[in-house]
């Protein structure tokens, strides 16, 4: 959770300004300043103090501030969360200012530099990054529960040949439920621990699987001689090898991808895990309703959506009539903007530094020369100054997972592989917290007073 400075006050109490006497007293400069908060109800007169802890303050505190007994009591009003804590997390750290991102306090720049995707994973899921026993005992676990119930397949075969593969992704994604029933005790953390090494390992499978199903090929099964990363490029892409050789320079760079989207606290998709997952359902069920927010084009779908509005752009001479239009709001800018980052989001500029080395193996993607050029454009641009709009995670990836080879259509879902160890530690987090109950806001009600009922005939 991000730290608050404490609030300055406009004495320069504290500074020491050169020849004038010193503006605090010996006694008064070792007083903390009281942490909470004085309100003042103009409707009442009455003043109440509430504490502040952690930079926040409780939003129930605000509930004994009334105008008679009767009144309910004062709310906060806060649509998409724009300014509420909704957990105490400790998975992972944004400074959206400043665009920092950090794992369990991990800068994601050494992560993605040194560190393998399931070490990351590892390390969100138990908050310390593994010894190397632990490491192997936790990779022997995932590779072994890679293959899925031959079910499945038939489920996948019911959907349509143009099915997204997102959708049937959700949709596995929530039917592995009823494949282990016993994932509902989840108070029970040996069986959760089960369920979460059950879907980091088989993310990959049903996603892999729902493509292979699109495009009509046979389902190519996990390889368990292969890393995470290139089990994904193996099921995905084998065809007629005995064995499948995933390209190294290729594989590292979609395990770094996977690092950067491992988490990244109280997203859309995170909130919902965290929400689904508050009425105590089991995992693939919370997953299922995680997977869908992200499938949304605001959030994880941005990617595919940022190849889409590359295409539709067509060139470079059309670049500067897109920006007028997105600057008169009849089209967004994909894969530009965040609610956090109001800098340049450090999973991008890694991105960037990935899709060179990647080129080096697929010779450039035209499309990267439009992007950038976009991106230049776009940040010389006083509409995206003033907005402080940048790049995010979105913009970049698609072009790699496109140079990668992968369809459109699979851009999400690549992210949702990514995502999952996020997922598990934060409804783990949520599990374990003695201050969490079941995820249920307040509203404003602004409908109609109380009516009675008009017998159809009677209404006009
Ligand atoms: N293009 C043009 N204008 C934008 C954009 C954009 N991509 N994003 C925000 N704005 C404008 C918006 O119109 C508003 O302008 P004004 O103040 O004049 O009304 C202002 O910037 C603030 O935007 P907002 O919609 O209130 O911001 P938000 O925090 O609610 O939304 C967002 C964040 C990511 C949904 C939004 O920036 C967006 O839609 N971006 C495009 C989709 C995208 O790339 N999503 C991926 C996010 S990163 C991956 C992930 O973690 O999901």
């Amino acid at each position: 959770m991000a730290k608050h400075p404490l609030p300055t006050t406009g004495t320069g109490m504290g500074k020491k300004a050169a020849g004038s006497p010193p503006a605090t007293f010996p006694s008064e400069a070792t007083v903390a300043p009281k942490q909470s908060l004085s309100i003042t109800d103009n409707r009442t007169g009455k003043t109440y103090e509430i504490p502040v802890k952690d930079g926040t303050i409780h939003a129930t505190d605000l509930r004994q501030i009334k105008t008679d007994p009767e009144d309910f009591g004062l709310m906060s009003y806060d649509p998409a969360f724009n300014n509420t804590a909704s957990c105490r997390s400790a998975i992972t750290f944004i400074d959206g200012d400043k665009g920092i991102l950090r794992y369990r306090g991990y800068p994601i720049e050494q992560l993605a530099e040194r560190g393998t995707f399931l070490e990351t994973a590892y390390l969100i899921v138990h908050g310390e990054l593994p010894t190397t026993a632990q490491l192997d005992e936790w990779t022997h676990n995932i590779t072994h529960h890679t293959f899925i119930h031959e079910n499945i397949l038939k489920l996948m075969d019911g959907f349509r040949y143009d099915a997204h593969p997102m959708g049937v992704f959700v949709s596995t994604v929530a039917a592995l439920s009823t494949f282990y029933p016993e994932a509902n005790q989840i108070r029970n953390p040996e069986v959760r621990y089960r369920q979460m090494v059950r879907l980091i390992a088989k993310s990959p499978t049903l996603a892999a699987f729902a493509y292979r199903h699109s495009t009509g090929m046979p389902y190519a099964y996990p390889d368990n001689d292969l890393s995470y990363s290139g089990n994904v490029l193996n099921m995905m892409f084998k065809t007629t090898e005995a064995k499948y050789q995933p390209n190294k320079m290729l594989e590292h760079a979609l395990d770094v991808l996977f690092i950067l989207h491992a988490d990244h606290e109280q997203n859309c998709s995170a909130n919902a895990m965290r929400s689904v997952g508050s009425s105590e359902v089991d995992p693939y069920s919370a997953m299922a309703a995680a997977a869908a927010a992200l499938y949304g084009p605001l959030h994880g779908g941005a990617n595919e959506q940022v190849l889409r509005m590359l295409g539709e752009i067509g060139s470079m001479k059309n670049i500067p009539d897109y920006i007028k239009r997105v600057k008169t709001k009849e089209v967004k800018l994909m894969g530009f903007g965040h609610r956090i980052y109001k800098n340049y989001d450090p999973r991008a500029k890694i991105i960037k530094q990935v899709a060179d080395e990647v080129f080096e193996v697929t010779g450039k993607n035209p499309l990267l020369e439009m992007a950038v050029e976009l991106e230049r454009i776009a940040l010389q641009d006083d509409y995206f100054v003033s907005h402080k709009l940048y790049p995010n995670v979105d913009f970049y990836s698609g072009i790699i997972y496109e140079a990668l080879r992968f369809p459109v259509a699979m851009f999400p879902v690549l992210f949702a592989i990514g995502r999952t160890p996020g997922w598990l530690a934060q409804w783990q987090e949520l599990l374990t917290d003695p201050e969490q109950k079941i995820a249920r806001p307040r509203q404003v009600y602004v409908g109609s007073e109380k009516r009675d009922y008009v017998p159809i005939e009677k209404r006009r």
